[in-house]
């Protein structure tokens, strides 16, 4: 028999977005979250250097300069009015998660510490600005844990290592969502009358990236399946420092720091590209001149890396250099800066304080996903018309406050200003709302019979091979660079996968913690969004943010300043929408 359970708000996913949005649903309404991992161990927690607001703390800064370098981040494909309400409502949004405990590091004179962090500037001067607000380079985690706590305070419930089938969605409105116990195979039916997405990114399509195992795009994929659309899927930002050919994410905190990007022949690349902001331009702009080293040769000893080098004595050169006061030793490094010195030691065997760390450029970070208006609202279609009852919120959604390039830090105050709007929505809604009866013995019995179906499949193909295929056509072809031919080869390469994936073989037919089945059914869906980002990609036939075309290298704003809006109903459909444009034209984006 399945389980039954009955919540006002339902969140799934339990990153900063799923409990900032429960703790601020929950303080009016009966709310549970539902999580495929124990809570503390969702991605938030990966989030390094900071999260940003115009506090103003240590120089002069204004809500309005950071929602400009937003804009102008996202080579203006932001909707600016999202933007607007990010930008402002971070300010308060940090001081709420310091009264709710968290612990920033300090200035001297006690207020949270900010640091420099790439594209963050001083609107007049065109300087690197401190505005990302950073607990070591452990800020996500600190934000993790914080809101985990005020979460249990509140009598948020928690349905920990659930994995969500499916939504119940019907007649334009969504009534919950079927998950599956993983440690027992239980199939259980949550019935809400809100129900919030918040389940981060997809990034495991890829080889080389930052993502956690568990970012494999579950919920955009269910979005696919019930027949709604994602938006803006082209565009996934490669962030410039991942550990060499592991990805793991080394902070672009250390270039806020003061560290510099070292080509194979000692060069600082960056200040020949990008004379103002040099190592601090826009991840875009970074992961780009990279590959462009390395394409010409100018990689380390001609090979596919460079140097990210934060040896304290050539942080000072460098400073000097730029005319820069500031100068840093190895106590203040290893103080600022812990978990990533750990990290180089630890999975490359080096001292960044003595030597220059190998980096690539490592898929990071989806921004787009699935289609929300400013409240959080999921959108059935480029019109704007909402489903009922269902929001989502942080990286697995579009609002679009990132464009085409998110800038660092934003992703931290994208889930807590979007999560709490999120929770606060869902709570107005779901108080003068009713439950809509649903028939939860039919919802279950068709999850079980689609799990059931993958567990029984007769076939031979090893979900293994699949997966590691998938990763290296998006690798070559869907990466930095991009071409249309290469992008009609990962299409068909997809597709290829796709009908193996209808013969593959799960091993372990049990019920009770089965990761083969669940890591099996996860590949399906990644298989399903990366056909929707190489088919937005050939779409967008232009050069704009993190989606750089070599066959179309100029932004067209004429025929492409819109949103694109993908559909799988039997075959992928393409449509668009405006860009949302309030205050600030496109222009050139020059740093
Ligand atoms: O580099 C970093 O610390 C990552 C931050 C982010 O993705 O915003």
């Amino acid at each position: 028999m399945p389980q039954y359970h009955q919540f006002d708000a339902l969140v799934i996913g339990a990153g900063g977005a799923g409990l900032m949005a429960a703790l601020y649903a929950s303080k009016s309404v009966n709310t549970a979250v539902i999580s495929k991992l124990y809570p503390t161990r969702s991605h938030t927690g990966t989030a390094q250097g900071g999260i940003s607001a115009a506090l103003g703390n240590l120089e002069e800064d204004h809500w309005e300069w950071h929602a400009y370098d937003t804009i102008k981040g996202g080579d203006f494909l932001c909707d600016q009015d999202a933007v607007d309400i990010m930008c402002r409502e971070a300010i308060d949004a940090v001081i709420d998660l310091e009264h709710m405990g968290l612990p920033f590091d300090r200035t001297p004179d006690g207020k949270i510490s900010q640091r420099r962090f790439g594209g963050h500037t001083n609107n007049i001067t065109k300087k690197p600005v401190m505005r990302a607000c950073h607990a070591a380079d452990r800020t996500g985690h600190m934000i993790l844990q914080t809101l985990y706590q005020n979460c249990i305070k509140n009598n948020v419930k928690f349905f920990d290592e659930f994995q969500v089938l499916d939504l119940l969605i019907e007649d334009g409105r969504c009534n919950g969502a079927v998950a599956v116990q993983l440690a027992t195979g239980e199939i259980h039916v949550f019935h809400s009358k809100a129900t919030l997405i918040a389940t981060g990114g997809f990034g495991k399509m890829w080889k080389v990236t930052s993502n956690a195992h568990s970012l494999t795009g579950d919920l955009p994929a269910t979005i696919l399946r019930r027949g709604l659309p994602l938006e803006d899927m082209e565009f996934f930002q490669f962030h410039p420092t991942g550990v060499y050919k592991l990805g793991i994410l080394l902070s672009e905190a250390a270039r806020g720091e003061g560290a510099v990007f070292i080509n194979g022949k000692g060069e600082r690349f960056m200040a020949r590209y990008m004379p103002t902001l040099k190592d601090l331009a826009p991840r875009d702009i970074c992961s780009r001149y990279i590959y462009k080293e390395i394409r010409e040769g100018r990689g380390i000893d001609g090979k596919d890396y460079v140097y990210l080098d934060f040896r304290p004595e050539v942080i000072n050169r460098y400073f000097e250099e730029d005319g820069n006061p500031k100068r840093v030793d190895a106590h203040y490094l290893e103080t600022r800066l812990p978990d990533i010195i750990e990290f180089a030691r630890v999975y490359q065997g080096i001292d960044p304080i003595k030597e220059p760390v190998p980096i690539q450029p490592t898929a990071h970070y989806a921004m787009g996903g699935i289609p929300t208006n400013n409240d959080t609202e999921v959108l059935m279609d480029e019109t704007g018309r909402i489903v009922e009852g269902l929001y989502a919120a942080g990286e697995v959604a579009c609002v679009s406050v990132h464009g085409a390039n998110r800038l660092g830090t934003n992703s931290l105050v994208d889930l807590v200003v979007f999560g709490k709007r999120g929770g606060l929505r869902m709570a107005e809604y779901a108080r003068s709302a009713s439950f809509r009866p649903i028939n939860h013995d039919a919802a279950a019995r068709k999850a079980q019979s689609e799990l059931d179906a993958l567990r029984n499949n007769d076939g031979t193909e090893r979900p293994s091979a699949i997966r590691k295929a998938l990763q290296q056509t998006m690798d070559d072809h869907v990466g930095v660079y991009r071409t249309g031919s290469g992008l009609e080869e990962a299409i068909d390469t997809i597709h290829e996968l796709q009908e193996r994936f209808k013969r593959v073989r799960v091993e372990d037919k049990s019920y009770r913690w089965n990761t083969d089945l669940m890591e099996t059914w996860e590949l399906g869906n990644l298989l399903a969004l990366a056909e929707v980002t190489a088919f937005s990609a050939l779409w967008r036939q232009e050069s704009r943010g993190a989606h750089y075309r070599e066959d179309y290298p100029e932004r067209d704003d004429v025929n492409f300043l819109r949103h694109s809006m993908v559909w799988k109903n039997g075959k992928l459909e393409i449509r668009s929408k405006p860009v949302r444009i309030t205050r600030i034209p496109p222009q050139e984006r020059k740093y």
